[in-house]
């Protein structure tokens, strides 16, 4: 992983086949953007295709979560981070608000998924953010501070977290500049208070990011790069978005 640029990285969710990944990816290995670092993150099945379609380019390839019990076991349907990191993944997403939603992940969960990550030299990119009544009635600096205390007691010397609000996600509705600037700057505090002035940090914006509005997201402080649903799984919109990538 490269943590000098901005990072831009899709997140294809539950979308795809083999041979629509096939062209996607080969669309996007032939952008030129020395400013970003480029990553998706892929249904558990495609991985091994989108790590054998990139591995002749710098794109880095994840999966979009991983299984709270380390290595292997008697745990029908679940992937281990060590099937993972055996496929060639580099990264995997932990804490989705999809996944706190839809199959209740909270930080106990969250924090087993992250140390089976890190044991497996997986970069786990923690996924936080309110939803609207959370935003609506100002909680929204105490959830995410809750959702980043999972980092707690972590020894590393690098850490990704995306900052997706829930009501940006998927619905065109984007949090404004003075949202995210107070939001990023909040997180970086936090995290170095908890994982000490050393970090190095990669802090994304998520949430209905696309070709329009990429521009002035990844130009706010502290904003490290965009981590992209819908736009992601179109070549184009998100070659856009990566034209905007700027090296800090
Ligand atoms: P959209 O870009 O579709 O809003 O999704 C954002 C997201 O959830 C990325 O993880």
């Amino acid at each position: 992983m490269i943590w000098h640029k901005q990072w831009i990285f899709g997140n294809w969710k539950m979308h795809g086949n083999l041979a629509d990944n096939a062209r996607l990816l080969q669309q996007l290995s032939t952008i030129n953007n020395n400013n970003a670092h480029i990553g998706i993150a892929a249904p558990f099945p495609y991985l091994l295709q989108a790590v054998d379609l990139v591995k002749n380019n710098s794109i880095v390839i994840g999966a979009e979560d991983c299984s709270r019990f380390a290595d292997k076991g008697a745990y029908t349907g679940e992937v281990s981070a060590t099937m993972l990191a055996d496929c060639g993944a580099d990264f995997v997403l932990i804490g989705h608000s999809e996944r706190r939603t839809y199959f209740n992940e909270n930080n106990e969960i969250l924090r087993k998924k992250i140390d089976n990550a890190l044991a497996c030299n997986l970069i786990p990119i923690l996924c936080v953010g309110e939803t609207l009544p959370q935003r609506q009635s100002g909680q929204e600096t105490a959830v995410v501070a809750e959702q980043l205390a999972v980092l707690q007691g972590l020894s590393v010397n690098h850490i990704a977290v995306a900052y997706e609000p829930v009501w940006a996600i998927g619905t065109g509705q984007v949090a404004n500049s003075e949202q995210i600037a107070a939001m990023h700057a909040f997180i970086y505090q936090e995290i170095l208070s908890i994982l000490g002035e050393n970090v190095t940090i990669r802090t994304l914006y998520g949430g209905s990011v696309n070709a329009n509005n990429a521009a002035e997201i990844l130009s706010i402080d502290k904003v490290d790069g965009a981590l992209v649903g819908g736009a992601s799984l179109k070549a184009d919109a998100f070659a856009e978005i990566i034209a905007h990538a700027k090296t800090e």
